[in-house]
């Protein structure tokens, strides 16, 4: 058993409706994490569409919410749905309003990102823009394993359980993988 502090994750999920396959995935990512790691659960469905103007005059109240939540993490998982090749409006929303300055959250945080989708690339193209901004931002994504859920309608049951064996694993692993990147991160800072 280790004596090692637990590492904080926050989830952040891209698809605000109810039957998301990549809330399902996230909530199958917190089911597999290992021991060691506590979860937040951050809810972006109230965060406004950005606008420079509002920004002026102070955070809304979920973005600040948001912003102390990134803040307060060890690492981020990020549920990434693919829209148009690219990831949701509204994870990207999310992200562009918690970036702002003063000193922007993300930077330095140990990233994992998983994505369900309906195509047979399983999200890869939202992903690839996903990192893009995670260069930006400084953070450290994780690069393996990649999870990337295809034909997403054909891998999880009614009630949201993930049935895709390989996909399991691969969260499985990816979530091992981000508390051991985690520590290693958290022990340079
Ligand atoms: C606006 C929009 C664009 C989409 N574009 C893609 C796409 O580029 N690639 C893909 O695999 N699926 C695409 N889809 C299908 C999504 O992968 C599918 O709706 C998926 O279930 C969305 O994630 P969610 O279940 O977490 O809401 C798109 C869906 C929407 C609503």
């Amino acid at each position: 058993m280790s004596d090692a502090k637990p590492v904080s994750l926050l989830a952040v999920c891209g698809s605000l409706r109810k039957g998301s396959f990549n809330r399902a995935a996230m909530n199958t990512a917190i089911e597999l994490k290992p021991a060691g790691m506590t979860v937040t659960v951050a809810d972006i469905a109230q965060i406004p569409l950005y606008d420079e103007d509002v920004r002026a005059q102070g955070f809304p109240p979920p973005v600040e919410t948001l912003r102390q939540q990134i803040k307060a993490a060890d690492a981020l998982l990020f549920a990434c749905p693919e829209y148009n090749y690219s990831m949701s409006g509204v994870l990207k929303n999310a992200i562009d309003w918690a970036s702002r300055p003063p000193e922007q959250p993300f930077a330095g945080k140990p990233v994992a990102m998983i994505s369900a989708a309906a195509g047979m690339a399983g999200g890869a193209r939202a992903q690839l823009h996903l990192r893009q901004s995670c260069v930006f931002l400084d953070m450290h994504p994780l690069n393996k394993p990649e999870v990337l859920i295809f034909q997403a309608q054909n891998k999880f049951d009614d009630s949201g359980k993930l049935t895709d064996e390989t996909a399991r694993n691969l969260i499985r692993d990816l979530m091992a993988n981000l508390l051991g990147w985690a520590r290693q991160i958290g022990a340079r800072a």
